[in-house]
């Protein structure tokens, strides 16, 4: 399957760097050969990345219109050129009290705007140590998945959240487990569980993607820290053509 190298700005950037981004992937076109590149920046700048990557959006309403001031519906994120949106990420389940089932609710509106959900999931330390890293991904999963979710509008992203931005990775045997687990958990779940993409997050970069990029189920990568460097999000995807 091909991977897909999926950058998750958070609420960095700017217009500059926006800038920056799309001349350096238009000046390393082969870097998209052998991955999907896509880049999920604040949304008002998604016009400003004039590239042949793909784009994203970081959360979407659960409505399609109406007075929800400061929301942005699936469908205009679609209509302003994006075809993913990255929902439930461990930061809006933690500091915008984001359950599971808002995250189903979500990833629905999305599909049926024809948005694909990247929806994430991941234990936290304490989990993790306490034995219950795969009984609580389990659940996120179950509960995060909407009805109807397939391998054409879904693709799973696992975060463990002790990772993200801390500099501290997965080693590949536990992501191994991990995403061996996710799989299995979406069969009989999910149309196509064999085609769904399972990418990992945590603390990605150039030199650790290869490794991690050719652990078996792990499909791509959300990469956020090593995203805002376009040098640096460039070899990780050049490193997903090596798989
Ligand atoms: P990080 O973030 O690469 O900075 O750890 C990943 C994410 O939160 O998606």
């Amino acid at each position: 399957m091909k991977k897909l190298i999926a950058g998750n700005w958070k609420m960095n950037g700017s217009v500059e760097l926006a800038c920056a981004v799309a001349a350096k992937l238009q000046e390393n076109p082969s870097a998209g050969d052998n991955a999907d590149i896509l880049i999920c920046p604040p949304s008002i700048y998604v016009s400003l990345i004039d590239s042949n990557v793909l784009l994203g959006a970081q959360d979407c309403s659960e409505h399609e219109s109406g007075a929800y001031t400061g929301e942005i519906s699936p469908s205009m994120i679609k209509d302003a050129g994006c075809s993913y949106v990255i929902l439930g990420h461990s930061e809006r389940r933690q500091y915008h009290g984001e359950s599971s089932d808002l995250v189903a609710r979500k990833a629905s509106a999305a599909n049926k705007s024809g948005l694909i959900s990247i929806v994430c999931i991941g234990e936290t330390l304490e989990q993790r140590e306490a034995g219950r890293a795969q009984e609580v991904v389990g659940e996120q999963l179950a509960q995060s998945l909407p009805e109807g979710a397939s391998s054409q509008n879904t693709v799973v992203a696992y975060e463990p959240v002790w990772a993200i931005g801390t500099g501290k990775t997965a080693n590949s045997a536990d992501v191994a487990e991990m995403h061996s687990f996710i799989r299995s958990e979406l069969d009989g779940k999910v149309a196509g569980y064999n085609d769904v993409r399972i990418l990992y997050g945590g603390s990605m970069k150039p030199a650790n993607a290869r490794e991690l990029l050719a652990t078996p189920n792990v499909d791509g990568g959300l990469i956020g820290g090593a995203s805002l460097d376009a040098q640096q999000f460039i070899e990780i995807a050049l490193a997903a053509g090596d798989n």
